[in-house]
This record gives structure tokens, sequence and C-alpha cells, in this order.
């Protein structure tokens, strides 16, 4: 019975990123790269597919993924306003334009197109439709 309760307390919690924003937090994110972080991934980018990159953060791996795809296109998703102004910024310094960057939840997707979905931070990539 404690069991339970402890369940449908820990279930009723709102999630928190628990690195949270600061600047070194974000710095840390930013410094990755697809070479440092996402080349297990890489053997399964093709050129022009598209990507969903789900919890996008600053969008230096996010990034990289655009480059190898391209002209394929990249959406990343990220649920902090912070992450994606950073990410699409980055996109405009570094001339990448099949990158785009919007808020969004993981948990409430609202992409139709079927797309390959990757999250590098927690490493798994899952098909769209089983997101949508
Ligand atoms: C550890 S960072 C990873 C950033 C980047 N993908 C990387 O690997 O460098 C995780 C990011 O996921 C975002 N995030 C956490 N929960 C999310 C959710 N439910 N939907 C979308 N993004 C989420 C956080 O805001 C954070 O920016």
């Amino acid at each position: 019975m404690i069991l339970v309760q402890i369940l449908q307390g820990v279930k009723a919690m709102p999630e928190k990123y628990t690195p949270g924003y600061s600047s070194n937090a974000t710095n840390f994110m930013a410094n990755r790269s697809v070479d440092t972080h996402a080349a297990f991934f890489t053997p399964y980018l093709r050129l022009g597919m598209k990507l969903l990159d789900c919890g996008c953060g600053p969008g230096a791996i996010a990034l990289g993924l655009a480059k190898v795809i391209a002209p394929g296109t990249l959406t990343g998703i990220d649920t902090e306003a912070s992450q994606i102004r950073i990410a699409a910024e980055s996109a405009f310094t570094q001339g990448v334009s099949n990158a785009n960057f919007l808020e969004g939840n993981i948990y409430a997707l609202h992409f139709n197109e079927p797309c390959f979905a990757t999250m590098e931070s927690a490493p798994r990539w899952i098909s769209c439709s089983s997101l949508v």
C-alpha cells in the first residue's frame, strides 16, 4: 500500500530538467558536437532525410546533424525558449539554412510527416510515427 502511494506521488510530480539553463550548463551543451556525442547515430543518416531532434538544447549537435543530412531538413525542439533562441542564432551565425528550431515538448508532438527522431542526450532514436 505504501509502495502504491509512493509510486502515485512520483507519477504526479512535474518533470524538472535538473541541470538547468545557467550559462555554465548551456555552454557545456553548446560545446558538444556530432563527433563527440552523436557519432553512433551518423551511420543511420542519409543525405536529404528529415530529422527531428527532441531536446535539442542550444543546438550544437542538431546543427552538426543538419550539415550531415543537407539538403534534408532538421527540426530541433526544446521545452526551453532560451535554448531555442540560442540554437536559432547559432544556425544563423553558422549559415546553416536547413535547420529550424521550435519550442515543443516530446510528449506533445504535432508533426504528421514521417521523419527520423533523435534525442542525443539520452542516446536513442525512434520513429516519429510512435510519437504523433
Ligand atoms: C542534456 S540537454 C541535451 C541537449 C542536446 N541534445 C545535446 O545532447 O547536447 C537536454 C535538453 O532536453 C530538453 N528537454 C527536457 N525535457 C524535454 C521534453 N519533454 N521535450 C523537449 N525537450 C526537453 C531540455 O530543456 C534540455 O535543453
